[in-house]
């Protein structure tokens, strides 16, 4: 135990022992160093020696209910995350220092938010200069070329606009708005502002939600994830297909179900469909524009709310993406 206890107290990380009854029985030079815990710690109440009311409590947590946790906290103008370990006779704590991880995780969200600000603007003045020589050109040779220029540009200002919403709803500076409104509508306005792209691809659009069903939290948000859901499902269809969306109740939330009679997807796809830029068949969706990233805009979306998505699928018959809000 000695060699081991000195071993303990070289790490760059802090080790706690304590026993079911919350007693401490070691704990290493880490932590006294950095202030987490008092030195007279031997054989007291952990939450006598500990200095820190976020841990206090997440170890209070974890002795209550006899369950691992996972909390991070903030103590001495340093960052750590805190993991609890649950045995049969001792709860053992490990702590490790992430200020480090979180300052390269903010510089990379803040020159992934500086460099999409920073193209808004030539991107919006191309488009411009683009459709003027597309509206004053004769030639249909010359005008193809034009309309596929802009399309690309199209492109370019989607995929901005879309990293400035994900490294906004990853860095949880977003504030969510709070209102009360109906999901109906909501949709009827999803459909509107999807209606020529499915007219364009023969994709049928169904509102089966009932008129009295309300929502609350932030319609522009959540507008957003039902239109990335529904434009998922009408780019991932055939001809004559359709897209249903509909709602009902289900253990204290509000579930919304978009349902599609598309291509589906393979079983082995389906955990990483939600992550940045994953795509299944990424030549079939280059063709189709985009950039990978509306599902994972959808799932921050409904987090950002306390919910989650999830999805059923079958390959060549559809899919069935689901989102679960709270109700409140
Ligand atoms: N309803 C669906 N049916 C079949 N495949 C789907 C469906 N929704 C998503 N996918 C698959 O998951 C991938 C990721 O979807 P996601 O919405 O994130 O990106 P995208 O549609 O390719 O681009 P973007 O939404 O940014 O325009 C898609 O490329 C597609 O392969
Ligand atoms: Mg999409």
């Amino acid at each position: 135990m000695s060699f081991l206890k000195e071993f303990l107290n070289q790490v760059e990380e802090g080790y706690l022992l304590i026993d079911r009854q919350g007693l401490v029985l070691f704990c290493n030079d880490f932590l006294i160093r950095r202030g987490l815990i008092k030195e007279n710690y031997e054989n007291r109440p952990y939450y006598e020696c500990i200095g820190n009311l976020s841990v206090v409590s997440c170890l209070a947590e974890t002795f209550s209910n006899g369950k691992a946790k996972v909390c991070n906290f903030y103590h001495g103008h340093r960052d750590y995350s805190l993991y609890t370990f649950v045995g049969s006779d001792m709860v053992v704590v490990r702590c490790t220092d992430i200020t480090e991880l979180k300052r390269y995780e903010r510089s990379k969200r803040e020159f992934v938010a500086n460099v999409s600000h920073e193209l808004k603007t030539p991107i919006a003045v191309l488009k411009s200069i683009l459709e003027t020589l597309y509206e004053e050109e004769d030639r249909e040779e010359k005008k193809t070329f034009l309309e596929r220029a802009i399309r690309r540009v199209e492109d370019m200002r989607n995929l901005v606009e879309d990293l400035l919403i994900i490294t906004k709803l990853e860095s949880g500076e977003e504030r969510l708005k709070r209102e009360t409104f109906s999901l109906r509508s909501l949709v009827e306005d999803v459909f509107d502002f999807l209606s020529e792209e499915a007219q364009m691809r023969d994709v049928s659009l169904e509102n089966l939600v009932e008129e009295g069903f309300m929502l609350s939290g932030d319609k522009d948000k959540l507008f957003l994830l039902l239109k990335n859901l529904v434009d998922n499902g009408i780019k991932y269809n055939r001809k004559g297909g359709k897209v249903r969306v509909g709602s009902f109740m289900q253990e204290g939330h509000a579930v919304i179900e978009v349902e599609d009679t598309g291509i589906g997807i393979p079983k082995e796809h389906i955990p990483f469909i939600f992550d940045r830029f994953y795509r299944v068949d990424p030549s079939r969706s280059k063709e189709l524009g985009g950039t990978g990233l509306g599902l994972s805009i959808a799932k921050h979306i409904a987090l950002s709310h306390g919910g989650r998505v999830d999805v059923e699928s079958s390959e060549g018959r559809g899919s069935t993406f689901r989102v679960y809000l709270p109700i409140l």
